[in-house]
């Protein structure tokens, strides 16, 4: 039968690193000096379980001693217990103190390294609880549409409601209906994408309004936000793809006074200021009479002349006219009203439209249209 000290030893390794079990456990010593007046041998092969234990540089070379000695199936402890009923009562009074002194400061000692092991890889590894937070990142709508919405909130207030028509529409809506004649010039300013002969990219949100009044019964108070196409030679003001809101009122006695009482309204709120506005003939096909709306230039206050130290320059936003455009307007056309069914002699509108991107230009100070599609971050995280 295998002696109590073959048990204990033969389960240890002669590759385990020893190392100082004092420094885990403050009574280290004294428990096994205790332990040797009991049992010299049984000391000396619970220090070299302890000192493995110390000396194990990870959680997995712990564990292969800690089961070595200890483990209910297999422990070298566990195995030398088992032999007691085997023993005299003065061999079982002796070795049996022994034994439990041992297995309970291996176990000791075991505990102590794993926290100790524990802690240091929580600190290695992983959580530093003093880093800052990460912030989930936020979106937030595009400068444009911040400008849409909140020129729809503002038409929305003042009675118009929302329609959409579709960007690839046909040439007649885009272009016949709104009384352009065939051959007229006011078709070169808007060259557009061609689908087929007869149906385009729209190059303004006013296709809409033939839509809406085919559609339903004057009156109306409808605003048109949208897309549009122009084949132009892109530049920093210039783009292929750009934004316009339309509006248009139609009812029984819709006047001149009432477009211009709405755009003043318009201008108020989007520069948030009583700003000076002017209204000055120009030419559309689809409206009698038509209308430019500028607004004086916020750059040089309306004196066209900004100051670069002590020399006056001519003002680079308005070159020096002191206004600046912002839309066009005008009142509804008979030709259109014809085209749509309604009777000119019973109805009358107004119609005004705006390119957005003008607007955010004009608002934010920013100098290239491009910006505007290019999708940077560095861009649009600044408004
Ligand atoms: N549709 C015109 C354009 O895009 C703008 C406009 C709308 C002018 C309504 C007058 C009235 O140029």
């Amino acid at each position: 039968m295998a002696s109590i000290h073959d048990i204990l030893t033969r389960r240890l390794d002669p590759t385990w690193k020893p190392g100082e079990p004092s420094a885990l456990l403050a009574d280290y010593r004294d428990r096994i000096a205790a332990l040797s007046l009991v049992s010299e041998e049984i000391a000396q092969a619970t220090a070299v379980f302890a000192g493995a234990i110390a000396g194990a540089d990870d959680l997995a070379t712990l564990q292969v001693v800690r089961n070595a000695a200890v483990s209910r199936e297999s422990g070298a402890f566990t195995e030398a217990l088992a032999l007691m009923s085997s023993l005299s009562i003065e061999e079982k009074r002796v070795s049996g103190k022994a034994l439990n002194l041992g297995k309970a400061l291996v176990e000791a000692a075991e505990k102590a390294k794993r926290e100790a092991l524990e802690r240091a890889r929580e600190d290695a590894g992983g959580i530093d609880v003093t880093l800052p937070g990460r912030r989930p990142w936020t979106g937030r709508p595009h400068v444009l549409a911040q400008v849409r919405d909140e020129l729809l909130d503002l038409f929305h207030g003042l009675g118009f409601s929302v329609y959409t028509s579709p960007e690839v529409e046909l040439e007649s809506y885009n272009f016949g209906k709104l009384n352009f004649a065939p051959d007229h010039p006011a078709r070169d300013a808007h060259d557009t994408y061609f689908v087929s002969p007869d149906v385009l990219l729209r190059t303004h949100t006013s296709p809409g309004w033939v839509r809406a009044m085919e559609e339903r019964k004057p009156p109306l108070r409808l605003v048109f936000p949208g897309r549009v196409y122009r084949a132009e030679a892109v530049d920093a003001s210039h783009m292929d793809q750009f934004h316009q809101i339309d509006g248009l009122a139609v009812g029984r006695h819709v006047s001149m006074a009432d477009l211009k009482a709405t755009l003043n309204t318009f201008a108020r709120a989007i520069y948030r200021r009583d700003v000076p506005t002017r209204i000055i003939p120009i030419y559309f096909p689809f409206v009698e009479p038509g209308v430019q709306m500028d607004v004086q230039c916020a750059t040089c206050t309306g004196t066209g002349v900004t100051r670069e130290g002590s020399t006056l320059k001519r003002c680079p936003v308005c070159k020096g006219t002191k206004w600046v455009e912002v839309l066009g307007a005008g009142m509804v056309h008979p030709n259109v009203f014809k085209a749509v069914g309604y009777n000119p002699e019973e109805v009358t509108g107004f119609a005004f439209g705006m390119g957005l991107e003008r607007i955010a230009m004009g608002r934010h100070g920013i100098h290239e249209i491009r910006e505007f599609l290019q999708n940077d971050l560095r861009f649009l995280e600044q408004f």
